[in-house]
């Protein structure tokens, strides 16, 4: 059974998800403006996050919002935490693996969240204790143990983003594993990671609403996450390790002997 925190954000969801399925029809009228190289922000996005606001804030109106398009709303010590469209520069180029997220946080701690890619109709949520689940189905994470064996996920820095380790990493990751992949959607990265179609992923410079959900759903599918070198992940840090736990060592010694 779905906690009530999750039908909610359920509602906020799926209604914003409307708009965000009418916008991917309609790609080639959609205004874009450059925020910064390779990082754009649309219409769609503020769109979505606006009636995600709408929903959440007739329900819970004195919680403190934190959200990529609308900066900080300051309330309680509820914490929601929101990313209306996690892979806008694949919705940009009509490809469908985007993803809606939305997280709960309570002193400084994800309890609770969903990730719902509308296109692919893939409605992710988890919440403390209960388990991950896409749709009706419990997720797992994977039970490969050899790396080379093991799909990894990433997300390549781009524009600015760049930083000097990257090219290593993934010569390192390639030599040893069955291969990487680049998704465009850190959220839904997490998210194959806990439903074991990703053995590992690892990504550097993020924000909290990309991680917040994923995070919880890779822990409540049995996977673990930390940062980069394998020391404790917490909301403040910008990246992320996350594995089915079997590689995790493994694979946090390979990213961290560069
Ligand atoms: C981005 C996606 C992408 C990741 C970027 C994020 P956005 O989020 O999660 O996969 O590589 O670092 O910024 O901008 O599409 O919400
Ligand atoms: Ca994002
Ligand atoms: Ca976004």
């Amino acid at each position: 059974m779905q906690p009530a925190v999750i039908n909610i954000f359920e509602k906020a969801a799926k209604k914003a998800g409307r708009i965000l399925i009418r916008d991917f029809g309609e790609i080639e009228n959609l205004q874009i403006e450059s925020k910064s190289v390779g990082d754009f922000v649309t219409n769609a996005d503020l769109k979505v996050e606006k009636s995600i606001l709408e929903t959440l804030k007739y329900f819970y109106p004195n919680y403190t919002y934190i959200t990529e398009e609308s900066g900080i709303i300051k309330g309680d010590e509820n914490t929601i935490v929101i990313d209306p469209i996690d892979g806008t520069s694949n919705f940009i180029h009509g490809i469908p693996h985007v993803g809606i997220i939305i997280a709960k946080m309570t002193n400084d701690e994800i309890t609770d969240g969903i990730i719902y890619n509308p296109i692919l109709n893939e409605f992710f949520w988890t919440s403390k204790g209960k388990g991950s689940w896409c749709n009706d189905r419990r997720l797992r994470v994977s039970n490969r143990s050899n790396l080379s064996d093991c799909l990894i996920g990433t997300g390549l820095p781009f524009g600015e983003r760049i930083y000097k380790n990257y090219l290593s990493e993934i010569d390192e990751i390639l030599k040893t594993t069955a291969g990487i992949r680049r998704f465009g959607s850190a959220g839904l990265d997490l998210a194959y990671v806990a439903a074991g179609k990703l053995d590992g992923f690892w990504e550097a410079d993020l924000n909290l609403w990309d991680l917040s959900t994923g995070t919880l759903l890779v822990k409540e599918a049995g996977g673990r996450i930390s940062k980069i070198n394998g020391e404790d992940w917490n909301i403040d840090c910008r990246e992320i390790l996350a594995s089915n736990s079997n590689i995790h060592i493994d694979l946090s010694e390979k990213l961290s002997l560069l």
